[in-house]
């Protein structure tokens, strides 16, 4: 009787909960948006970008630069990327000199000896980086130092394709004993993603060559310093980084600034002035990932710190250089500056703000002036190390602060906290140690980094909720979902990392009073010569396309807002026990007179929401959405369906404060919504 009873009882509560939980999945999901209390401003440096030269993002890649190992430098190797080239009736040798250069500062250059030229010439071919991209049409600048140091010669450049054809060529004469520099422009027959640049003595004699290269036009810059065309930067991805209209920009990296070990870090002075004066160095990448050796990764800085403030200004980002602070990576040998020599680091430093900030007539400021642009770059912030941790650490930051802050009060300074803590040895404690500092120091920023799983990301869409408001400003400087791991060559750029990081974004939005900068890390990846993977933006020879990644780092980027909205969330679904089916943040544009509402979407099934803004009167009644959704999780943009996942956007009504809206499913969905 009495386990009847309560059998009854049991299969009463059961019914009781399945209607309860039946209900509770079809309640409305509601919005409310606190839109007449316009809250904290959003920093007009929310949304930037991180360079690093990893996976070619410089020579390669952003750098126009067609030839590999222009200048015969590369340590070790002083041919790499050249080989041999004689037809079948020609005859010669080849070595590298370097008895009265042309340049001392880069003192390797070629001889081509030729005791028959052939009917084709003899010399040498430069297989470019991983190939030459060249278009049918469009004008190169081929240019070369050369000299012949017997008779008077003759020489050609061709630019061929894969199977030996030429499809552009120069040629030139009257060479004689004195170096000079010979140029012309090139314009292919042929577009080749493939294409290499022959270089051919014509007749017999000697023919010593350096500075071989090959750029297009239209990337060509020049200056007072460097009054010839010398290879600027590639248009196509430049155009990419400003359709972002990103915030800043943050340069040169990244674990290139600490180098692997000291004598391999980045040195912004070696980067600038006359671009024949600046030395190639090894890249720090070139043999990091066993999985991914890539012995032929130098970096001849041709973008160069003048170069990076330039792109800054061009694409209206400010300027975020990252120095080193005398140490290097210490994921790799960790090797210190004594603190009684780490003056010069110091120097560099400041030296660093007088070329950017200085004036014309000023030591540094002279240069930038003579390099072409005499006006300050107004750099505002600087970062003091990467990804440094340990007393080690806060004992050079705390000498740079000091010497930073005398001379430039104003200059803003970003500290670090390490790296991701979940890879780095003894990650949180180290943390908790920097974090502990950073609240006494007070640099204006602390950069934080996150590279994880993707379901950490939108498990953690309240990471920032409860910080120390007290605690200096957050710059999360580097993050990516890694779908497999960290690093590993499997990670894909696909749909649900992408979506996954745009609901982490809407809690760093929410977060806005305190999250001042971010950036998704690294920035770019050629199709066959990276090392890391996930990239935001990836390129081969010809072409150029975003990752469904970088569609939400656009979305957010362009549609930041003027000020933070309070937003409650109710009866929103969940997708476990740690995810939740839809992240929302807010903001108002007061210029615009907009509501801006960023909704993720991570489920299959569209969402709709009963949406409510407070404090408004009027709306529209059109306002307008702009989606970013794919079928599934794993759909990514490629080289061969670049915009598979690309947003699109339309009109929607909305007729009063109080409106219902379906998120698509998988979406980034960012409506803007004109309100009084
Ligand atoms: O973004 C790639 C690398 O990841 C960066 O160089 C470094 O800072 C981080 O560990």
């Amino acid at each position: 009787m009495f386990k009847t009873r309560t059998a009854k009882k049991v299969g009463i509560v059961f019914i009781c909960l399945i209607l309860a939980s039946l209900s509770m999945s079809s309640a409305q999901t509601k919005i409310t948006i606190q839109a007449g209390q316009p809250g904290a401003q959003i920093s007009p440096t929310m949304w930037g970008i991180f360079f690093e030269d990893i996976n070619f993002g410089a020579d390669g890649g952003l750098y126009a630069e067609l030839v590999k190992n222009r200048g015969f430098e590369f340590p070790e190797e002083a041919v790499m990327g050249w080989t041999r080239m004689a037809s079948r009736d020609s005859r010669g040798s080849l070595s590298i000199r370097d008895e009265e250069p042309f340049e001392q500062a880069n003192p390797n250059y070629l001889r081509i000896e030729v005791r028959d030229p052939g009917r084709g010439g003899f010399g040498m071919t430069n297989e470019g980086f991983r190939g030459m991209g060249i278009h049918k049409g469009q004008s190169y600048w081929f240019s070369i130092y050369a000299r012949a140091t017997m008779e008077p010669m003759t020489f050609k450049a061709e630019i061929i394709a894969p199977d030996g054809r030429v499809i552009g060529e120069a040629r030139f004469s009257g060479v004689n004993k004195d170096w000079q520099k010979y140029q012309c422009q090139i314009v292919p027959t042929e577009t080749e993603a493939k294409a290499k640049l022959n270089l051919l003595g014509t007749r017999v004699g000697l023919l010593d060559v350096d500075m071989v290269s090959l750029f297009p036009v239209d990337s060509a810059v020049s200056s007072p310093m460097m009054p010839e065309p010398v290879p600027g930067l590639r248009k196509d991805i430049v155009q990419m980084l400003a359709d972002m209209k990103p915030g800043f920009l943050r340069f040169p990296g990244g674990c290139i600034v600490e180098g692997r070990d000291l004598g391999n870090r980045y040195q912004w002075k070696n980067t600038i002035g006359p671009i024949n004066k600046r030395q190639t160095i090894i890249g720090r990448w070139n043999t990091e990932f066993a999985h991914r050796l890539t012995p032929d990764y130098y970096q001849s800085f041709g973008l160069g710190f003048y170069e990076y403030f330039k792109l800054s200004e061009d694409i209206g980002a400010e300027p975020m250089p990252i120095l080193n602070c005398g140490m290097a990576c210490q994921f790799n040998t960790a090797e210190l500056v004594p603190m009684d020599k780490l003056e010069p680091y110091v120097q560099d430093a400041l030296d660093l703000i007088e070329f950017a900030n200085g004036p014309a007539d000023s030591k540094w400021g002279k240069i930038r002036a003579d390099m072409g642009h005499p006006e300050p770059f107004n750099m505002k912030m600087i970062g003091i190390g990467n990804e440094q941790w340990g007393p080690q650490y806060i004992e050079r930051y705390k000498v740079f602060a000091k010497a930073i802050k005398d001379k430039y009060p104003e200059m803003q300074l970003i500290a670090a906290t390490g790296s991701d803590a979940t890879i780095f040895p003894n990650g949180h404690a180290e943390i908790e140690y920097l974090w502990k500092q950073w609240r006494q120091l007070k640099p204006e920023f602390v950069d934080e980094h996150f590279y994880r799983q993707p379901d950490w990301f939108l498990a953690n869409t309240n990471w920032y909720d409860d910080y120390d408001r007290n605690s200096p400003k957050l710059f999360v400087g580097e993050y990516a979902a890694q779908s497999v791991g960290v690093a590993s060559p499997d990670n894909r750029n696909n749909l649900k990392c992408a979506l996954y990081e745009a609901a982490f974004m809407t809690g760093m939005e929410r977060n806005a009073d305190l999250v001042r900068m971010t950036c998704y890390a690294p920035l770019f990846g050629h199709e066959d010569a990276w090392q890391w993977r996930p990239d935001m933006i990836w390129f081969d020879n010809l072409n150029v396309y975003g990752s469904a990644n970088y569609y939400v780092q656009k979305l957010f980027s362009l549609n930041p807002g003027t000020n933070l909205l309070k937003v409650r969330l109710s009866d929103v679904p969940n997708l476990d026990d740690t995810k939740k089916a839809l992240s929302v943040c807010s903001t108002l544009d007061k210029k615009a007179g907009e509501v801006i509402i960023k909704a993720v979407n991570v489920t299959d099934k569209g969402l709709k929401a009963n949406i409510e803004l407070q404090g408004v009167s009027k709306t529209g009644p059109q306002a307008k959405a702009i989606v970013l959704a794919g079928k599934t999780l794993e759909d990514e943009n490629t080289l061969q369906e670049p915009k598979k996942i690309y947003p699109a956007e339309k009109t929607v009504s909305v007729k009063s404060p109080n409106f219902s809206y379906e998120f698509q499913p998988y979406s980034l969905t960012v409506l803007r919504i004109p309100a009084e």
